[in-house]
């Protein structure tokens, strides 16, 4: 039986995000180039998004470009850069199409202006659609997004001088890039690693999180089926006794 067929239908997560990792070593095994890598791996965010919007998926996140990625020799930053202003550019008309709305988190003003422009555009164009969303992590990092969050509380208070105890996790969480979206209840990675590279902090904080040693240019979509039926498995407890949750 497939991954596909295994789903249970009821249960789909929400959001689901992913750290698409691994590209490099694609590339390096079959002796080309990284931004090959990086080019079979937006064919395969592609696939991905699609795997999810079929299943029922509302949001899914895919970590493109982390702060610390700027620290990369300065061809692989700017081929990565045009092949994202290019993947949002060539893929805009099915966004449309099949009513995706596109969003992205983290610090667009590091993006060289043609590519903030095409992304912002293809973001405003798509706001009204009702489909899945897919966030593009760009230009990311959680301490970074957490740290905005602290500053934005703070300029508030300067104006308005709310009760500093009465702050809640929802105050905060207004604050994130995240605003108004479910956190993820599952968390994937690709490629053997097993870290979370400063994604999403406060939001995994009771993910389910899956790694897989498959390289995110391989990773197709029943390999996505077969996340989500590995997390349809398991029990979340939230903090009780798994007696609690079965009542
Ligand atoms: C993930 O693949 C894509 C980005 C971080 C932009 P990598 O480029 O990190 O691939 P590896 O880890 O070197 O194999
Ligand atoms: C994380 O991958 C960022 C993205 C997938 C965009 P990295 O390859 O940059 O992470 P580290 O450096 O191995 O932790
Ligand atoms: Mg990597």
């Amino acid at each position: 039986m497939s991954f596909l067929e295994q789903i249970d239908k009821e249960r789909i997560p929400q959001h689901v995000a992913v750290i698409m990792d691994g590209n490099g070593r694609w590339a390096k095994r079959l002796g080309k180039d990284r931004l090959e890598g990086h080019a079979m791996g937006a064919h395969r965010a592609r696939e991905i998004v699609d795997a999810a919007n079929k299943i029922g998926v509302k949001y899914i996140t895919l970590y493109a470009f982390s702060i610390e990625n700027w620290q990369r020799p300065e061809s692989e930053v700017s081929g990565l850069m045009s092949l994202l202003a290019k993947s949002v550019a060539s893929q805009f008309a099915d966004l449309i199409k099949y009513n995706m709305r596109l969003m992205t988190i983290g610090d667009n003003s590091m993006l060289p202006a043609d590519v903030r422009q095409e992304i912002e555009e293809a973001c405003r164009k798509s706001a009204q659609n009702t489909g899945i969303t897919v966030v593009i992590a760009l230009s990311y990092g959680s301490r970074y997004e957490m740290l905005a969050a602290v500053k934005k509380m703070l300029h508030k208070y300067e104006s308005q001088r709310f009760d500093i105890d009465s702050i809640t996790d929802s105050d905060f969480e207004s604050c994130l890039y995240t605003s108004g979206m479910p956190d993820p209840e599952l968390l994937i990675r690709t490629s053997g690693e097993v870290r979370i590279s400063n994604f999403l902090l406060w939001q995994i904080s009771y993910s389910e999180l899956y790694f897989t040693d498959v390289l995110w240019p391989d990773f197709g979509e029943e390999e996505f089926y077969k996340a989500i039926v590995d997390y349809q498995r398991r029990e979340r407890r939230f903090g009780k006794t798994s007696q609690q949750i079965k009542a």
